[in-house]
């Protein structure tokens, strides 16, 4: 059970919480303000960085506490949230992108990090049903037009990403845009500058951690070879298409050895991952081939 002062706090004051029995927990209110740049919700704000180091009984308690208080707009105006990351794991098939991006979830969330995991394309809207039936082979669309509802199948999570990262909440993508224009301009008749522009203006990843395996390497990993594009040749078109992707100097590009252990991988990715969120914290967050 937790106590505060905050009925009778004073704005600048220090906020202290305590635990009733066992150990006790405090934070300075006036120093959370002061390392602060604007207003945020302190909810998400508690929950997501500042009080990232309290056990997560505490940070919600304070959480629900400081949405009740009514904070002085002087000093609303001085606390911001720093921002989530956008961290996108990318690659061809069965590299490993989805173990990694569970893997990655998890030790941000014992670390104390405010964390998502979500994976394109998302099956579960109307959008992502179509092509989901379009990867079983269950239905055939012009490749056009499965391109752009791919992108669509993203756009129509962009404001749910962007409330997140600027809750605090780092987002990890398992796929982005990046797949989509690998994917597509591996067909014939696609420049790799058409299949971009459905997806300008999304919001652009902090990190783009690419695993990179030779397609015959990946294709002897279980599970390969039951849906649409899932065959040598094409992945091979793809994994080119990937490479020339990654000659944007504007992304954050890092290539990761996707022949190593889960485990080795796994040291990696999070190393690169912490220092990305500790960066990317302060910037505004940016939108893709803009
Ligand atoms: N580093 C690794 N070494 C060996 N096997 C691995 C490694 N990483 C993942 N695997 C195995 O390879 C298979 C594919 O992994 P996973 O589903 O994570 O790949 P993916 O890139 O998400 O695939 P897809 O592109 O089909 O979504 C799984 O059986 C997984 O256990
Ligand atoms: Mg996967």
């Amino acid at each position: 059970m937790l106590q505060s002062n905050t009925s009778d706090v004073t704005p600048g004051e220090p906020i202290v919480l305590r635990q009733k029995s066992g150990g006790s927990v405090s934070q300075s209110l006036s120093s959370v303000l002061g390392s602060a740049r604007a207003d945020s919700r302190l909810s998400g704000y508690a929950r997501a960085q500042t009080l990232s180091g309290l056990p997560q009984a505490a940070a919600d308690w304070f959480a629900q506490a400081a949405a009740r208080f009514h904070w002085p707009v002087r000093l609303r105006a001085r606390m911001a949230a720093k921002r989530g990351s956008l961290i996108v794991l990318e690659g061809v098939d069965r590299v490993g992108k989805s173990t990694q991006c569970k893997r990655l979830y998890e030790a941000l969330r014992q670390r104390g990090r405010a964390v998502k995991l979500i994976c394109f394309p998302n099956r579960n809207t109307e959008i992502g049903r179509l092509i989901s039936l379009y990867l079983e082979k269950k239905y055939n669309l012009n490749d056009h037009a499965v391109h752009l509802l791919f992108a669509a199948n993203r756009w129509e999570q962009v404001s749910q990403i962007r409330n997140n990262l600027e809750k605090g909440v780092s987002v990890i993508v398992d796929r982005y845009a990046f797949s989509g224009v690998a994917f597509t301009s591996a067909k014939s008749g696609f420049t790799l500058e058409w299949c971009k522009q459905a997806d300008i203006g999304i919001p652009k990843p902090d990190v783009v951690l690419f695993l990179d395996l030779e397609p015959l390497a990946a294709m002897k990993r279980a599970g390969f070879g039951i849906e649409r594009y899932e065959n040598l040749a094409f992945q091979e078109m793809v994994h080119q298409r990937f490479k020339e992707l990654m000659k944007d100097e504007s992304l954050n590009w890092k290539v990761l050895d996707a022949s190593q252990s889960i485990d080795a991988l796994h040291q990696e990715i999070i190393s690169k991952v912490e220092k990305t969120i500790e960066k990317a914290m302060d910037e505004p967050i940016g939108e893709l081939w803009k």
